[in-house]
């Protein structure tokens, strides 16, 4: 069969595979390739078990793969096979030289775009799918116009606003997809045959366009925004903590305003993932390059919230449990950034449990689809830290039980069985709000939510 389109998209990650699953779902007249530089991540993404857990997305790439859904390490032949070229490689927060631990690290964002320009023999639209700092895209054109080859490149932007664990929802029903280009015929024809992509099942009204650093820049202020909504009420989930009122009920009127709006404002051990910090880190950056140190204040004391808000967790056990942790047993439900995904990028639970090691207690992860990953983020602690994928094994015998991510699982617990395999007294930290405190106090638990006042059974 002949393909109307041939797309392809480098870098087969929490983005572009399901991205591009996604598109061959929706779009079977055309092929889509996903090629990576990781032979195993490529081998998962051609097996039952894929490299990320995402509701939803083994459906999708089960009924494409094969069909008009190919990925592939063979990234020469895929450049030169493919016209319309996604970009959607890892951009970490720099951790060397100047801007370390501020600047993105555009290093295999900038080889991608020497190897797009080395083996393309054809005019390729390569597309900034990878969340950039604002004015990559005219380095990505710089670069890719400096051959001697007489090809043309256009270069767009199309920011990913999905979210993990909602991925197939998000990509089947955006809010807005984001299209830059330059405002050229040649920027303007290019943005059309994109928009066109996505009109195959985005209504057009939904699909916004705009010049190419408004794109960019987009998604680093709606990552701020929502980070930002996070720690406004985690700040204000301190002071409920002092003075009595409860967060979940302040959160419940504040977004009842129509214009402030409800979603966002659930008080936790604050935000991870791989795109909120390094974003703001990314905006902080770009200001105080340009001069704008109030603005990159302003920013970066987003950023400061969600560490406190960690910390302060920690403290709270410490001060709960006699001022001690040393020797005592904790177990962590949860270790994923968030429910719904096995992904634990930045996770708060990474820090806290350090924290509680630096503190000499003897931490039990447990977690459904993350143990993998906390392994790796825990490497080196191993004397201190165990792993247990069953909740009710974990916590047995352990002085103190914390939930860290809000998977459904943990709500739908035997807390009686619970609280009777615990030392005692037996400490209940809900780092997500998400138990029933009431239940759990009369259980027998000292129970610690986040912006509440304790419930304990101590005099
Ligand atoms: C985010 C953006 O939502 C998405 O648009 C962008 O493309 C990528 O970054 P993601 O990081 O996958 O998506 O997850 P998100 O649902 O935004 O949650 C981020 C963090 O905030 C999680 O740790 C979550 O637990 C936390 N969170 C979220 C809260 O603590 N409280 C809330 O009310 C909402
Ligand atoms: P995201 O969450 O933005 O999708 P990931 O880290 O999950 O980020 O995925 C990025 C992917 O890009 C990784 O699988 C990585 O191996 C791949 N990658 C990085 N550099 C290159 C490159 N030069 N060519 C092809 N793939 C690359």
């Amino acid at each position: 069969m002949t393909f109307e389109r041939n797309i392809l998209c480098i870098g087969a990650g929490y983005v572009g595979g399901p991205t591009m699953a996604m598109i061959a779902y929706r779009c079977p007249r055309y092929r889509v390739t996903v090629v990576d530089v990781n032979r195993e991540k490529i081998d998962q993404w051609n097996s039952d078990d894929l490299p990320i857990y995402e509701p939803g997305l083994d459906e999708i790439v089960r009924a494409v793969r094969g069909k008009n859904l190919f990925f592939s390490t063979d990234i020469p032949k895929a450049i030169e096979e493919n016209d319309i070229i996604f970009v959607s490689v890892n951009t970490p927060t720099k951790n060397y030289g100047v801007g370390a631990g501020m600047a993105a690290d555009l290093q295999f964002w900038e080889k991608t775009a020497r190897e797009i320009l080395k083996y393309s023999k054809s005019p390729k639209i390569v597309i900034e799918k990878s969340t950039l700092p604002v004015k990559t895209a005219l380095a990505m054109e710089r670069i890719l116009n400096s051959n001697h080859h007489g090809i043309a490149f256009d270069v767009l932007s199309n920011p990913e606003f999905l979210a993990e664990g909602t991925a197939v929802r998000d990509l089947t029903n955006p809010d807005r997809v984001l299209i830059g280009s330059e405002e050229t015929e040649r920027g303007l024809c290019a943005r059309n045959i994109l928009v066109e992509i996505y009109a195959n099942w985005v209504p057009r009204e939904r699909i916004l366009t705009s010049n190419i650093w408004s794109s960019e820049l987009s998604k680093l202020v709606s990552n701020a925004f929502l980070a930002q909504r996070i720690s406004s009420i985690n700040a204000i989930s301190a002071l409920c903590e002092k003075t009595d009122a409860d967060i979940t009920e302040v959160s419940r009127a504040v977004g009842t305003d129509s214009r402030i709006g409800p979603k966002f404002l659930n008080s936790s051990i604050g935000f991870g993932g791989s795109c909120f910090k390094k974003d703001i880190l990314n905006l902080v950056y770009l200001c105080r390059h340009y001069g704008l140190t109030e603005v990159a204040d302003y920013w970066e004391g987003v950023l400061k919230i969600n560490d406190y808000q960690q910390d302060r967790f920690v403290l709270t056990m410490i001060d709960a449990m006699f001022n001690t942790l040393s020797g005592k047993k904790i177990c962590v439900w949860g270790f994923a950034f968030k429910a719904d995904t096995g992904d634990t990028r930045e996770s708060p639970a990474i820090r806290i449990t350090k924290r509680l090691v630096e503190e000499n207690a003897l931490v039990i992860v447990s977690d459904p689809k993350a143990l993998k990953n906390a392994r790796a983020d825990l490497r080196g602690l191993e004397d201190r830290v165990s792993f247990v994928e069953d909740p009710m094994e974990a916590v047995k015998g352990c002085h103190a039980l914390c939930v860290l991510t809000e998977w459904d699982l943990y709500r739908h617990q035997d807390f009686e069985a619970v609280y009777a395999s615990m030392a005692k007294p037996s400490f209940l930290f809900d780092g997500r709000n998400i138990l029933d405190h009431g239940k759990c106090f009369r259980i027998g638990f000292n129970v610690y939510p986040i912006g509440k006042p304790p419930m304990t059974h101590f005099q």
